[in-house]
C-alpha cells in the first residue's frame, strides 16, 4: 500500500539479524525495481554509504537476485558520499563499486557517482545536482522523485550526510549540497537534502545493531528529537524502516515479537 500523507505511519520492519535485514531488502530492491520499470521503463535508486548496506548489495550482486533486477533500466545514485576520490577507503562509491556495481550488468552511463575528490565542493554539488535533472528530465524547479531512496543512520541521528545541527537540515532549495560535518571521520560531505529525500516515492531505512538501539527509539518516538533521521517524512511516498532486532530492542514492536 502506498503511503498518501506526509503523516502517514511509516512502516516499520523487524527481522532478526543483519543477515535477514540484508536478505529483506535486496528482496525489496528487486520488487521496487521491476515493479518501477514496470510501470515507467525505468528503475532510479539512491544508495546508502556507511557499513549496513554492504552486505544488501552483495545479495543483490549475487544469484538467484542479480538475475532478477532490470539492469538496463536501472539508474543509480548515491545519496551522500565523502570528500575522498573514490578509490578511497572511505568512498561510498568505492564500496558500492565493490559489493555491487562492479558485479552486475548495469550500463556504466548509467551510474553517477558524486566527484567527492572535487576542489570545488560547491560546484560539485551543483554539478550532481543537474546530473540528477537530466536523467530525470525534471523542470527548472522540480524535484526529482526516486523509486527508492536507501538511508542508514549514524548513533548521532545523522542519515545521509545530514548531521545534528547542521544548517543543511534547513535547506529547502538544493536538492544537492556540500556540507562540513565536524565530527564525522571525513568532514567534507556531499549530501542529498530533505526536500530531495522527501519528493521520494520510497525511502527505506536500514538500522542493524545494538549501538543504534536508542537512537532509534528517540528518532522514531520523539517528534520534538530534532534528530535528521527523524526529519524523513516522504510527501507523496512510503517510508519504511528495515531493522534487526538488536536495533529494534527498545521499541514495541521489536520485544514484541
Ligand atoms: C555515510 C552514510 C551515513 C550512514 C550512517 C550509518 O556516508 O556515512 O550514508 O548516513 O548511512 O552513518 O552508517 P553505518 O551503516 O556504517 O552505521
Amino acid at each position: 500500500m502506498m503511503g498518501t500523507a506526509m503523516d502517514a505511519k511509516p512502516e516499520i520492519v523487524v527481522v532478526d539479524d543483519a543477515a535477514a535485514l540484508a536478505d529483506t531488502a535486496a528482496r525489496a530492491i528487486v520488487d521496487i525495481a521491476v515493479e518501477a520499470v514496470k510501470a515507467r521503463r525505468r528503475f532510479t535508486v539512491a544508495l546508502a554509504g556507511g557499513v549496513t548496506p554492504r552486505t544488501t548489495y552483495e545479495r543483490l550482486a549475487s544469484l538467484p537476485l542479480r538475475d532478477q533486477m532490470p539492469w538496463d533500466h536501472t539508474w543509480v545514485f548515491f545519496g551522500d558520499e565523502r570528500g575522498v576520490p573514490p578509490d578511497h577507503p572511505d568512498s561510498n562509491y568505492r564500496m558500492a563499486n565493490a559489493a555491487l556495481l562492479s558485479k552486475v550488468p548495469i550500463p556504466a552511463a548509467q551510474v553517477a557517482r558524486i566527484r567527492g575528490e572535487a576542489d570545488d565542493a560547491e560546484a560539485a554539488a551543483a554539478e550532481y545536482a543537474r546530473a540528477m535533472t537530466e536523467v530525470f528530465g525534471s523542470r527548472r524547479g522540480e524535484l526529482p522523485s526516486f523509486d527508492l531512496i536507501l538511508l542508514g543512520m549514524g548513533v548521532d541521528g545523522h542519515t545521509a550526510s545530514l548531521f545534528p545541527g547542521s544548517p543543511v537540515l534547513k535547506e529547502v532549495f538544493r536538492p544537492v549540497a556540500a556540507v562540513h560535518a565536524a565530527a564525522a571521520s571525513i568532514p567534507q560531505r556531499f549530501t542529498f537534502t530533505f526536500p530531495l529525500i522527501n519528493a521520494a516515492a520510497r525511502v527505506m531505512f536500514l538500522v542493524a545493531g545494538s549501538e543504534k538501539a536508542k537512537v532509534l527509539k528517540a528518532a522514531l518516538t520523539e517528534p520534538a528529537s530534532g534528530l535528521p533521521a527523524s526529519m524523513v517524512h516522504p510527501v507523496t511516498g512510503r517510508l519504511t524502516w528495515l531493522l534487526d532486532r538488536p536495533a529494534a530492542a527498545l521499541l514495541d514492536v521489536g520485544k514484541k515479537r
